[in-house]
């Protein structure tokens, strides 16, 4: 096992960080606690991060699941500082149970999130991945006028699935592309928000019937989980696209892959899959779908932000201060 890169100030909280981070935010918790950094960049298999939890009075995961054993191993954890704004990896009840306070970082990601959105889906409008590979298999061996035809943003309507901050800002961008922009939610937006954004609040089914370009931006929870499966995909025009950097279970993956290649439904965009990091094999073999490694949030600058700001989480919730994006207000 490689050693871990630690920072020990003998009788100050014990930090578990579970992947490595920028030097800012690991120096920013040395200050006040004795932090642990799991050396490498992958998820913590169960075994070690059990063993590695025993002690700590803080964890800030990234990209680990945090199951009620883990928490049940953790005896002295009071606090949970995700590097992301998705908590769906994180058993909130066992840490309601414990009092544990549980925080994510939402706001600082929010922009390269929804940049990330449109830039898969003007790749599934215009067939950006699949030109590339084009070029890079020396096919192009003139210009063609019916060459890798796409299809026109302006004009289109974009369906927003949830309309949170993200959602918003992918309306946004809509916006500045021609797009009609209509929006489905548990709850209505402000008539201030509507207004700016020139989004149209409409149930899912006519969201569902009337978007060229489906986009998706609700939390993965059981309400949400399979939540676009085959009655959806039969409403949707067999013309549309699926847009997905929110979470991958929302999705039925195999109703997605029998909707695409029965041409129910024209192609889709995908930064995050069901049962990562594998993705259907019948969607690798489809040109009509653009796959990203999950990188939704995926910026120098951006990623910076969230480690701080988580590093400012926990650090409030060991002080015993309320901390800021804390997700389950519940326990105080
Ligand atoms: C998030 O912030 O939730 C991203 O998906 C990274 O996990």
């Amino acid at each position: 096992m490689p050693r871990d890169n630690t920072t020990s100030n003998s009788g100050l909280p014990k930090v578990l960080v579970t992947r490595p981070i920028p030097q800012e935010a690991i120096d920013k918790l040395s200050m006040h606690c004795e932090v642990h950094v799991h050396p490498l960049d992958e998820a913590m298999p169960a075994e070690l991060l059990a063993e590695a939890v025993r002690d700590v009075d803080g964890l800030m995961p990234s990209g680990v699941l945090v199951s009620k054993d883990i928490i049940a191993a953790a005896r002295k954890l009071r606090a949970i500082s995700t590097i992301a704004v998705g908590y769906d990896n994180i058993d909130i009840a066992a840490c309601n149970q414990r009092r544990i306070l549980v925080t994510n970082t939402p706001d600082v990601l929010t922009e390269a999130t929804a940049d990330l959105t449109f830039a898969l889906l003007l790749a599934a409008a215009r067939r950006l991945a699949e030109a590339d590979r084009y070029v890079r298999a020396e096919r192009w061996s003139r210009w063609q006028w019916g060459s890798l035809w796409g299809v026109d943003l302006h004009g289109k309507t974009l369906g927003l699935y949830g309309f949170g901050r993200i959602g918003q800002a992918t309306a946004r961008r809509g916006r500045g592309f021609g797009l009609r922009i209509l929006y489905s939610a548990r709850h209505r937006a402000s008539e201030k928000i509507e207004q700016e954004l020139a989004a149209e609040f409409v149930d899912r089914k006519t969201l569902l019937r009337q978007s060229d370009f489906l986009s998706l931006h609700v939390p993965l929870t059981p309400e949400t989980r399979h939540s676009i499966a085959a009655p959806q995909f039969a409403l949707m025009k067999p013309s549309a696209f699926l847009i997905n950097a929110a979470r991958g279970p929302i999705v039925d993956e195999e109703a997605l892959v029998q909707a695409l290649e029965a041409g129910r439904l024209a192609g889709a965009g995908l930064d995050v899959f069901e049962n990562e990091p594998q993705v259907h094999p019948a969607l690798m073999a489809m040109d009509n779908v653009t796959l990203l490694p999950h990188i939704g949030s995926a910026t120098a600058e951006t990623r910076l932000r969230m480690a701080v700001l988580a590093a400012g989480n926990l650090l409030a919730a060991l002080r015993g201060d309320r901390p800021p994006n804390l997700v389950n207000p519940e326990v105080l």
